[in-house]
């Protein structure tokens, strides 16, 4: 069944000029693009977004990370797509994803791992509508 899913073209990606490359994987594997923006986020944006992470040691050097430069936020749409894109990043560790994953191919280290996906269709849903309003999902 047709799902939605949020994806993060991360810092690391856009500023190595992987974005391209990535999204052409992306369609390959058979997404549709219903929305994209590219966005620089602020310090209170990557909080909110990663608010899950708030009490993690890692949490301010992420969001350091993730307001470093511009990022892709994209809304994609696959049969079981939530599922289906975590499998095609790969592990959060870029030394450790499975090769021919997206984060083993463009990711650095366990921080700087070139893509974000949702890990729920619930999440999904929040994610999406942190960035985008209805009207700029476009099937
Ligand atoms: P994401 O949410 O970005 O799709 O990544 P994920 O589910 O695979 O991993 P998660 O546990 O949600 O972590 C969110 C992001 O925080 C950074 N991180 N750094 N230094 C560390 O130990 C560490 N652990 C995680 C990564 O950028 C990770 O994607
Ligand atoms: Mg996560």
């Amino acid at each position: 069944m047709k799902q939605q899913t949020f994806t993060i073209l991360k810092p690391d990606t856009v500023m190595r000029r992987n974005a391209g490359a990535i999204i052409s994987r992306l369609e390959q594997e058979g997404f549709d693009i219903l929305g994209a923006k590219r966005l620089h986020l602020t310090v209170e944006q990557a909080r909110a977004f990663y608010a899950v992470h708030k009490d993690r040691p890692f949490y301010n050097s992420l969001v350091e990370f993730m307001t470093s430069g511009p990022v892709w936020v994209m809304a994609l749409e696959r049969d079981n797509a939530v599922e289906y894109l975590r499998r095609v990043m790969g592990a959060t560790d870029s030394q450790k994803a499975e090769k021919g994953t997206i984060r083993a191919q463009f990711g650095t280290n366990i921080e700087r791992n070139a893509i974000h996906g949702s890990d729920s269709p619930e999440n999904a849903r929040i994610e999406i509508g942190f960035f985008f309003a209805t009207s700029e999902i476009l099937r």
